[in-house]
């Protein structure tokens, strides 16, 4: 029998971009501990997954400290360079006009009046007159301190900026990299330490920052940021989700056919619940039906999850290796894992016969990020899949191309 869709909290799908508001779901242990941190004056980095929501939760923290703090959101997923930070800086604090203002004062000197200007002009003559970026960096900031509510930076995807500071498009590290990324990392702790209690700084990025730091040798100059780990939804969570998302779409689940979802995912990402979902309703409305089966799940999970519809969702895992490791790495990256996702674990012997014609630190470099961005996890002495979905996935989309180690006839 479906259940009643009644008196329960509604959620409108959303399987884009961040969400926040009343299409935020969950997190409320979080966002106190992270509302607590930022009240104290701590500098977060938010260590998570990919999909988990990291954006997401600095979007909502922002909208719910709203009139206590000043928010300014920098994107750094297009940025090449620290000058690139600076601009980026200087506009995103537009949504608060005496901010703006106040930024804007900076430039004023080598630009003239540029209030006038639409965003992407500003950003291009901002760019053009940069000389020295961390002196317009760092009055930059000094502005910022001048303002009252006092002012939170949210820092997203600055782990690909550092990435390619880092690595270049050759995906090479050369001392001048280390280098550039030493002189950003500085800057970024220096003015944290220079502006304690004055400005917060919270960072995420889509791939993970320890790796990519780790491989510069800088992992030190994260030392003044405390590290916040967001986990998954809990099953509760997700379950209240998946609830109020078939609430508000106003379609029902018939008996243990949420938990049936809920026991397919494993662990539960947002996205991918999300993605489930979205795969759920559209499969009803095609059918004109006004609830969801378990037979629904299971055979909506092979057909559409892991078919055309699942791709076009995760396939950005795929090419989030790609940008964080660059083509050569990444193949050796999606080796590994069609290995585990087919044979179901991956011993370090396989691992190190996978990688025997990379350079030595290849495959330390790849697991280290492996692990971190949640692809996989060590369970005893083997790698396995952290996902259940992206382990099924991975293996429907691989397994025509990826002959496994064990057929291949050298390995021993
Ligand atoms: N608290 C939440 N409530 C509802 N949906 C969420 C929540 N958090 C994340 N999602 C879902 O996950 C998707 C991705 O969220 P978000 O972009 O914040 O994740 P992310 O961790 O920043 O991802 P990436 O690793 O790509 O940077 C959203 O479009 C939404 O479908
Ligand atoms: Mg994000």
């Amino acid at each position: 029998m479906p259940s009643k869709p009644k008196l329960e909290r509604s959620l409108p799908s959303d399987v884009g971009n961040w969400v926040h508001g009343d299409r935020f779901w969950g997190r409320e242990p979080e966002l106190a501990e992270l509302t607590e941190l930022i009240r104290d004056g701590a500098n977060i980095a938010i260590a998570a997954p990919r999909r988990i929501g990291k954006t997401s939760i600095m979007r909502e923290l922002a909208r719910r400290l709203e009139g206590e703090f000043v928010a300014v959101h920098v994107d750094l997923q297009g940025a090449a360079g620290p000058e690139d930070l600076v601009v980026e800086l200087a506009l995103a604090s537009r949504e608060h006009r005496e901010l703006h203002k106040r930024a804007l004062d900076v430039f004023r000197n080598a630009l003239g009046d540029v209030t006038q200007l639409q965003a992407r002009e500003l950003a291009v003559q901002i760019r053009s007159t940069m000389t020295d970026w961390q002196s317009k960096a760092n009055r930059l900031l000094d502005e910022f301190v001048a303002n009252t509510p006092p002012v939170v930076v949210y820092f997203d995807e600055l782990a690909i900026l550092v990435n390619r500071l880092l690595k270049g498009h050759d995906y090479r590290v050369t001392p001048a990299r280390v280098a550039a990324v030493d002189q950003l990392m500085s800057w970024l702790r220096a003015a944290s330490i220079r502006h304690t209690r004055q400005i917060r700084f919270v960072i995420a990025s889509s791939i993970g920052l320890a790796p990519v730091l780790s491989q510069a040798k800088l992992s030190a100059t994260l030392n003044t940021f405390t590290r916040f780990h967001l986990p998954p939804w809990d099953r509760e969570t997700a379950s209240g989700a998946l609830s109020a998302l078939a609430n508000h779409a106003r379609i029902g689940w018939a008996e243990g056919a949420s938990d049936a979802v809920l026991d397919r995912l494993g662990i539960h990402v947002p996205h991918h619940v999300q993605v489930f979902w979205r795969s759920l309703r559209e499969d009803a409305r095609q059918r004109k039906v006004f609830y969801v089966t378990r037979a629904d799940v299971e055979r909506v999970y092979q057909t559409h999850l892991l078919g055309s519809h699942g791709h076009l969702e995760l396939a950005h895992y795929e090419e989030r290796l790609s940008t964080s490791l660059g083509s050569e790495l990444a193949e050796l990256a999606v080796d590994l894992l069609s290995e585990t996702a087919i044979v179901g674990a991956l011993s370090i012997p396989s691992a190190r016969a996978l990688a025997s014609e990379s350079e030595p630190q290849a495959l330390r470099d790849v697991i280290h990020v492996l692990i971190h961005d949640g692809y996989l996890q060590l369970e005893r002495d083997d790698y396995v899949f952290a996902n259940k979905l992206l382990q099924d996935w991975w293996r429907a989309r691989h397994r025509l191309t990826h002959r496994p180690l064990a057929q291949r006839g050298t390995h021993g």
